[in-house]
């Protein structure tokens, strides 16, 4: 009989689940993610016949929208996919409703409740309850207070709430907020959302380690000399100046989506593959993760911010030129740093982290590289032979491949680096959903397996306060870096690999 890791969709990450009938309620409907992500995902869970006809989306803003014009501007976001689904569009909306709600207005609540009501008869969505707060991170915790204070969190079999990043500043407001949360709802109840956990790519790395035995055997310091991840990305901050001054690279993109990928390469097997066995093993890892120089901080980590650059026919601007940014801004756009994880599989071993944007590429990857061979036989084509290396590439050309050195052809015995590579495209055909589809129809079924539990999250936001301490009281000390737009990055990021006698990966 296999085991449960070799057959995971049996047990936690099953795709065929079912939905029970249900009310999604956004509130936040009128920004960019219900638009963008939330009802696309929904109305593709939709076609997939993976919602059941029994479902209803509100959404919930300030703004006072009918439900009319609710669909109307959904209807305008989605023009390409109806273009292609117009009859699926016409049912899929009839489910779609918009209720005026500021979350912070008592009486707000009580017509929310009784709209609630009106919808389960019209829509026999049966009281299950899905709230996904998709506003401004400082309502997440009076949101919670003001849906327990409506009795609506009171079932916690029908009730849950998704809440977005970020969750907290810092390690203080992180703890403060899950205060909150928890005096509202079970913990059962609530879907800490990190999106980079709802991508294939990610997942897979549990399979990739947990459903083979060709790798778990080697993956540990005995083994692998370093691990490196990379989110790169080629856009600017957008328009988003607002949120992302306040946030920078470390917040947005490391303190979530980079220690999720961590975590997932680094945990022990889970005993079980369940939610609480999986966060239990992830929050570990993360408690048992330091800065590589935790007393002198500035030591393991670079911050960047992009400058002008790109080419005279298409030229970028810089971040400080960006819309809605301070022109002397400090806000980092790159973060590049050293990690060690002090426990028996990991210690010593350094993993370095880093993201940015407007990079020369959009990749996010994972490059773990093999100690070298004890002894050299052969002389290599480039002079030493490359390590060897497995890398699990996120996105895009989702995938994996291993590095490894063959026989170069001729009459000598030269090694030269060649690459085995495995592609989700070539090997599936089709894409994978989008994060938020499953991560979604998840939250809907109740299996917090791809959220963060509370303990996580603290674990890492403690992991980086040393350096959102510096950046707090002694900014000097870890200044931004310029880097032209389009390039990989500062120079000083590539001495803190340079000073370990590393490159980074350069695809
Ligand atoms: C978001 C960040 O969480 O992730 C953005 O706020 C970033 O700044 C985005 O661009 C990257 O996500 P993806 O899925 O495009 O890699």
């Amino acid at each position: 009989m296999p085991s449960l890791l070799t057959n995971p969709l049996r047990v936690g990450l099953r795709q065929e689940r079912v939905i029970t009938p249900q009310c999604i309620v956004i509130f936040g409907a009128s920004g960019d993610l219900t638009h963008r992500k939330l009802v696309p995902a929904l109305f593709e869970l939709y076609r997939q016949r993976r919602l059941p006809s029994e479902f209803a989306v509100l959404g919930c803003a300030r703004r006072p929208w009918s439900d009319e014009e609710f669909r109307q501007k959904m209807a305008e976001a989605l023009a390409d996919e109806i273009r292609e689904h117009p009859s699926a569009w016409d049912s899929f909306s009839q489910g779609l409703f918009y209720e005026p709600v500021d979350l912070q207005q008592s009486d707000h609540l009580v017509r929310l409740a009784g709209r609630l009501e009106a919808i389960d008869r019209l829509r026999a969505t049966r009281g299950n309850r899905t709230f996904y707060l998709s506003v401004s991170p400082e309502f997440y915790g009076s949101g919670c207070r003001a849906l327990a204070g409506a009795g609506l969190l009171a079932d916690p079999e029908r009730s849950r709430v998704v809440i977005e990043k970020p969750f907290g500043r810092d390690y203080g407001s992180a703890q403060a907020l899950n205060k909150v949360v928890q005096a509202c709802a079970k913990e059962s109840q609530v879907f800490r959302i990190d999106h980079y956990l709802g991508k294939e790519t990610v997942q897979n790395i549990l399979v990739m380690r947990f459903a083979n035995t060709i790798f778990e055997p080697i993956w540990n310091r005995n083994y692998i000399a370093n691990v490196q991840i990379t989110a790169a990305e080629t856009v600017g901050v957008e328009e988003r100046a607002g949120y992302y001054e306040t946030s920078g690279a470390l917040r947005d993109m490391v303190q979530n989506h980079l220690t999720q990928i961590l975590a997932l390469t680094a945990m022990e097997p889970p005993g079980r593959f369940d939610a609480e066995a999986i966060r239990n093993e992830k929050a570990k890892v993360l408690q048992a993760a330091r800065l590589a120089r935790e007393d002198e901080p500035w030591k393991c980590c670079v911050r960047g911010q992009y400058s002008r650059g790109g080419s005279a026919a298409s030229p970028l601007p810089g971040y400080r030129d960006e819309p809605g940014v301070n022109p002397n801004s400090t806000t980092e756009t790159y973060v590049a740093m050293k990690l060690f994880i002090n426990n028996w599989r990991w210690q010593g071993v350094p993993f370095y982290l880093r993201t940015g944007k407007r990079l020369p590429k959009r990749l996010s990857e994972v490059v773990l590289t093999f100690r070298e061979a004890p002894v050299h036989l052969f002389d290599a084509a480039g002079g030493a032979p490359t390590p060897n290396q497995l890398i699990l590439r996120i996105q895009p050309d989702e995938g994996a491949e291993i590095r490894f050195e063959v026989k170069a052809p001729g009459s000598g015995m030269r090694s030269r680096p060649v690459d085995m590579a495995f592609s989700y495209d070539d090997s599936f055909g089709e894409p994978s959903d989008e994060g938020y589809v499953r991560l979604l129809a998840d939250a809907m079924l109740g299996d917090p397996t791809l959220y963060t539990r509370s303990d996580e999250v603290e674990a890492a936001w403690r992991l980086y306060t040393p350096l959102l301490e510096l950046i707090e009281e002694a900014p000097w000390q870890l200044p931004v870096h310029p880097y032209e737009a389009r390039t990989w990055g500062p120079a000083a990021a590539d001495n803190l690999m340079a000073e370990d006698g590393l490159v980074w990966r350069r695809p």
